[in-house]
């Protein structure tokens, strides 16, 4: 591992899926934290594009989700100088060790995964046999890296869970390779709620994204689904103010709720404090962004030298599991 990292002690690994524009549920759950703890931190964070191909089957789509993803993370202010930023498809060992935990892998405990129950349930007859592995190759994505901390939102605690629950299996059945890691999960953004009030998500329609053009944002804020309360009458904090306290400080908050309160205010005013608000917080990114969309041969070359660093530890634990299963003869 690169000798700059040395002197900060724990390690953290994260990963987002390119499957659709980053939204501030993925923001303020996950991406920003990643960014945040590069500066203590040994970092290790990652575009997780094998997973993407349980549902994109599109190469343009693809590609260009790939891209969009890596400039939003250097947009954010991911350094490459302070973190391994890398493609997951660019370590085969992933897909490797993939088969290995397989192997030590369950049917019950993949039956349980949420993604997967969740399409059962819908009835869903197509479910492809990645959707219901899925959580094997975030276990592996996890565990090659050996981190301490896994920076994620709630949704993704299960997955987490399954891949302590396989390192332990696995250090029990062949001997110990993998470390247990804990998931950080952020207190006031755990579930990001949605323009409808439910959690934030790609696959429910009712997301804000950080990179929107003007137009679009607006849209999406004026979206925001509101009950009938009139004008004049107090009203209850909403989905708005939920928003609003998201990016607001103290004063602020208590200012929005004392105006809700006393009635008087719409709640398409607040829309617009709100979206002024988001505005505000993300303009230095956009900005920054735009820049970087120039430069994608500097965005390509930041990836294959993340992917020559993670390379390096990946292969190391690979070099292990062979060691421990019997594989490698010498
Ligand atoms: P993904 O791409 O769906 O989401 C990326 C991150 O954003 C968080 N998140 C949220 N947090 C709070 N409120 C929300 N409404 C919200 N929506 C999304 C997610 O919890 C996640 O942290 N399987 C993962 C990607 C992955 C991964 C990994 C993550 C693959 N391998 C290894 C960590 C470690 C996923 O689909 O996340």
């Amino acid at each position: 591992m690169s000798t700059s990292h040395h002197n900060k002690t724990k390690r953290i690994l994260s990963g987002v899926k390119p499957t659709g524009k980053a939204h501030i549920g993925n923001y303020l759950g996950a991406m920003r934290n990643h960014v945040n703890m590069q500066q203590d931190h040994e970092n290790f964070i990652f575009i997780a594009d094998l997973h993407s191909l349980t549902t994109v089957k599109n190469k343009a789509e693809l590609q260009g989700l790939i891209i969009d993803l890596a400039l939003d993370y250097l947009a954010l202010g991911l350094d490459p100088k302070k973190a391994v930023f890398f493609r997951q498809s660019d370590i085969p060992e992933h897909t490797e060790l993939t088969w290995i935990l397989n192997c030590l892998t369950p049917m019950p405990m993949l039956e349980n995964a949420h993604a997967y129950k969740d399409a059962a349930a819908k009835g869903n007859k197509e479910i492809n046999a990645g959707t219901f592995t899925y959580p094997v190759l975030m276990a592996v994505d996890i565990l090659i890296y050996k981190p301490d901390i896994v920076p994620v939102g709630k949704d993704q605690k299960q997955h987490v869970e399954i891949a302590r629950d396989l390192a332990g299996k696995f250090n029990r059945t062949f001997g110990e390779v993998f470390k247990l890691p804990e998931p950080y999960i952020p207190k006031e953004a755990a579930v990001v709620i949605g323009t409808d009030g439910q959690k934030m998500s790609k696959s429910y329609g009712n997301t804000i994204e950080i990179f929107a053009s003007d137009k679009e944002l607006k849209k999406q804020v004026m979206g925001i689904i509101t009950d009938s309360t009139p004008i004049e009458a107090p009203k209850a904090p909403d989905t708005i103010y939920q928003l609003y306290s998201y990016f607001a400080n103290e004063q602020e908050k208590a200012d929005l709720l004392e105006k809700y309160q006393a009635g008087g205010m719409g709640y398409g005013d607040a829309k617009k404090q709100l979206l002024e608000k988001i505005t505000e917080t993300f303009k230095p990114y956009r900005q920054e962004r735009e820049k970087l969309k120039n430069d994608l041969k500097y965005v390509m070359d930041v990836l294959k030298t993340g992917a020559e660093k993670a390379r390096e530890t990946a292969s190391a634990t690979k070099a292990e599991v062979w060691d421990k299963t019997g594989l490698s003869i010498s």
